[in-house]
């Protein structure tokens, strides 16, 4: 069996405050495996640093995933670039691009795939088809991988969903990430994949998705574009998920997590 802990969009310096001080007490309390996050708004809300990631292998995560903000900084560039990386991007991105879309990590005498993949319904990117990219990756892996944690990171719920369906029975997990908003739908779909729609961010709370929300509100109202802030808040939300993996590769538990922390 393997237990694992996967949190949503980590965001800026409030999300990684929140994180370092759940993660010790998530990863006690389910005495976890392996602990995954998703980074790409990790440093100051746009990419990841050496500095941050760093800092957030520190607080206890062991791999990272990401999606389309990963390319916006060199640090990410280089980190996805490296010979044994703890960071992937989605792996739906063209041959060129930097970095690998999945990887195998040993856990004890077991083995986890762990895959990113994003989504092509209203994100600017032209991407390859999602579904046909697992397809190859399952076959690429071949059937003696078990258990695979697929983390979709896509803007539109049907679209989610779909994923989630096709690959039931194939792959132990798939969590949407990146619309920041966590969804209510955790469950065990009946091929045995534990799946929820959006995990949510880690970040701070009195913020649209993150973003400092009197800039968003004006953007809105007067459609003048004016860069992003993250949300100086008092509070970040921590949205994660805890599941099982069972012998057979199947999901046995999945539990929403959602905590707030003074940051
Ligand atoms: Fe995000
Ligand atoms: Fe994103």
């Amino acid at each position: 069996m393997l237990k694992v802990l996967f949190f949503g969009d980590v965001y800026g310096r409030p999300g990684r405050r929140a994180l370092k001080k759940a993660v010790p007490k998530l990863k006690k309390h389910y005495d976890t495996d392996i602990v995954i996050a998703n980074v790409e708004n990790a440093a100051h809300g746009v990419g990841i640093t050496k500095k941050t990631l760093a800092e957030l292998m520190d607080a206890g995560i062991d791999f990272a995933t990401s999606g389309n903000h990963i390319f916006n900084r060199k640090d990410g560039i280089e980190l996805l670039n490296e010979k044994d990386p703890v960071l992937i991007r989605p792996a739906n991105y063209p041959p060129g691009a930097p970095g690998v879309g999945y990887k195998i990590i040993p856990i004890r005498t077991q083995k986890l795939l762990v895959v990113n993949v994003m989504g092509r319904v209203f994100m600017k990117e032209d991407l390859d088809c999602p579904f046909r990219a697992m397809d190859t990756i399952l076959d690429e892996v071949g059937s003696d991988i078990k258990n695979i944690v697929v983390d979709f990171h896509a803007e539109v719920t049907s679209e989610m969903i779909a994923l989630g369906m096709y690959l039931d029975g194939r792959v132990s997990a798939v969590f949407g990430t990146h619309t920041h908003v966590p969804t209510q739908d955790f469950k065990i779909l009946p091929g045995g994949t534990a799946y929820v729609t959006d995990v949510g961010m880690v970040g701070p709370t009195n913020s649209v998705l993150g973003v400092d929300k009197d800039i968003i509100l004006r953007r809105y109202l007067t459609q003048m574009s004016e860069s992003m802030e993250v949300a100086d808040s008092p509070q970040a939300e921590v949205n994660a998920v805890y599941f099982e993996i069972d012998s057979k590769g199947k999901a046995s538990k999945i539990e929403k997590i959602y905590e707030v922390y003074d940051v």
